[in-house]
């Protein structure tokens, strides 16, 4: 950082889903503040989800603000700050005036279904699997842009004349936090950049053919960087701080948990459930529904790739079964609720909100909840949605084994879920193996503190960092294994009857 003296802590935006957070780290990764604000989810028809960029904006610089209020230092005492972000979810604002110009398009939405289709007519949905590492699903950003470009008035000239740019909340964050229209750095990092659809694994740089086949203006584009690198300097508050890495949140959550060699993985519980597995310098191709994905870059050393397995609906059950049913008053209540009941009572939930991801890719898929008679209570119901995410994570397991011929002798968790001890249990159960929660269950936004820590030489090397991974839990199991494998055939089973819902 140009002779600019060292501060004592490094501070992480972790810009998520619901919510954005500011986490300011000091050189052990131990916590000195932090802060989080949530924002609005905006549904404007089913299936569609959709967030106020500006909102975002407003949200991480307050939070930000707080943090460094809370934890008592200037921007003097920061050496780095670090981002991370909610992956695919698709943005283009206005590059004169830096104002959004639609509300950005989330991860979790499906409105791109049938341009996907389309796009995967006659040869099917790995069309671009080879380049991107990636199906053709409503998921990724390339297929949002398009949609914007090709249904908002107007948007398709602006962006051929020049006057937009692109950005999933990464970049949105780095150019405003860098000055925004006075002199603001478009820039991506190349985690963020494998979920476009539209960069090649392989080069990782754009690609043009798949920009082409997207209808995709290369002048939206920001430049491709690694994950830790020095990208410019904030502005405002944070003057002078460099800012230092940008990571998908689920690659960040594989950094901060220290899954640095091969083999080693992690799954992190949250909206929606990630578990990523490291395979070193080798992209591996899947052909067993998961994707292949860049897990970070250091500077410009080799870029690491992982396979991931892509759960879009965990979490958000737990929310659902709160805001949309009003069966429990906090998140935390369901643990309570499941645990009134022995077992599901013969229920199962399966949350296809958003089609089904891993292993499946299916767009047409819609929630069910089956196997219900007069006996089942909202206990049972609890207890089907924490089954929900063990199955779901067991199917991703499964698929993570076949692709990779790594079987998982135990599993990292981490996320907002790991605090339920019940799920926890129900895990190791369905999975039959260990479940480890580190003591710093923040992973996300440690990863992205520890990537802007490297770039600035605030932390050595690798090895610094994982001196600081320690195991505060663990979870063994507990299930037989003829009632697993009934429990199993009966998930399975409901997941057959969410098929080709949507026609
Ligand atoms: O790919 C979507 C993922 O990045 C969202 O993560 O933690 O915000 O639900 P989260």
């Amino acid at each position: 950082a140009g002779g600019r003296p060292q501060g004592r802590h490094v501070a992480a935006i972790d810009q998520g889903t619901t919510s954005s957070r500011c986490i300011v780290f000091d050189a052990d990764g131990a916590i000195v503040a932090v802060e989080q604000q949530e924002h609005r989810q905006i549904f404007p028809q089913p299936g569609w989800v959709e967030h106020d960029a500006g909102e975002i904006w407003t949200r991480v610089r307050s939070v930000v603000t707080q943090a460094m209020r809370r934890a008592g230092i200037g921007p003097a005492e920061l050496s780095a700050i670090g981002i991370t972000n909610q992956r695919e979810t698709t943005l283009l604002w206005d590059r004169r005036t830096g104002e959004p110009v639609h509300n950005a398009i989330v991860w979790q939405d499906t409105r791109t279904e049938a341009l996907c289709r389309e796009l995967g007519r006659n040869v099917g949905k790995d069309r671009f699997r080879r380049e991107t590492g990636l199906p053709l699903a409503s998921y990724f950003a390339g297929p949002k842009i398009r949609w914007l470009l090709d249904n908002v008035d107007g948007l398709r000239g602006r962006a051929e004349a020049g006057e937009l740019m692109f950005g999933t909340m990464d970049s949105w964050l780095i150019w405003n936090l860098t000055g925004g229209v006075d002199g603001g750095v478009h820039v991506t990092d190349v985690t963020n950049a494998s979920r476009t659809m539209l960069m090649n694994l392989h080069t990782l740089e754009w690609d043009e053919r798949l920009l082409e086949s997207f209808a995709v203006p290369a002048s939206l584009l920001p430049e491709i960087r690694s994950s830790a690198e020095v990208y410019g300097y904030a502005v405002g508050e944070l003057a002078g701080v460099p800012v230092a890495s940008a990571l998908g949140d689920q690659q960040a959550a594989l950094f901060g948990q220290t899954c640095f060699d091969e083999g080693e993985a992690k799954s992190t519980y949250g909206t929606g459930t990630f578990l990523l597995l490291n395979t070193g310098e080798k992209a591996v191709n899947s052909y067993h529904g998961l994707l292949t994905t860049v897990g970070y870059r250091i500077g410009d050393r080799k870029p690491v790739y992982a396979l991931e397995g892509s759960i879009a609906v965990t979490g958000s059950l737990v929310q659902w079964l709160r805001d949309q049913l009003g069966l429990i008053s906090t998140a935390a209540e369901i643990e309570e609720l499941a645990s009134t009941v022995q077992d599901n009572g013969g229920a199962y939930i399966v949350p296809a909100f958003s089609g089904l991801f891993a292993p499946y890719w299916r767009s047409d898929a819609r929630g069910v909840i089956t196997g219900l008679t007069g006996y089942v209570n909202k206990g049972h119901l609890a207890r089907a949605v924490l089954e929900a995410t063990a199955w779901q994570t067991r199917e991703v397991v499964d698929a993570m084994a076949k692709d990779s011929g790594v079987t998982l002798s135990s599993l990292k968790v981490d996320g907002g879920m790991t605090a339920n001890d019940l799920l926890m249990q129900i895990i190791s159960d369905v999975l039959d193996a260990p479940v480890e929660r580190p003591l710093v269950a923040e992973t996300t936004a440690l990863g992205a503190a520890y990537a802007a820590g490297l770039a600035v030489g605030f932390w050595p090397d690798l090895d610094a960092l994982r001196a600081n991974w320690h195991r505060g839990a663990e979870w063994t199991p507990r299930m037989g294994a003829q009632e697993r494998a009934r429990e199993q055939r009966n998930w399975l089973k409901a997941v057959e009857r969410t098929k080709g819902w949507i026609d």
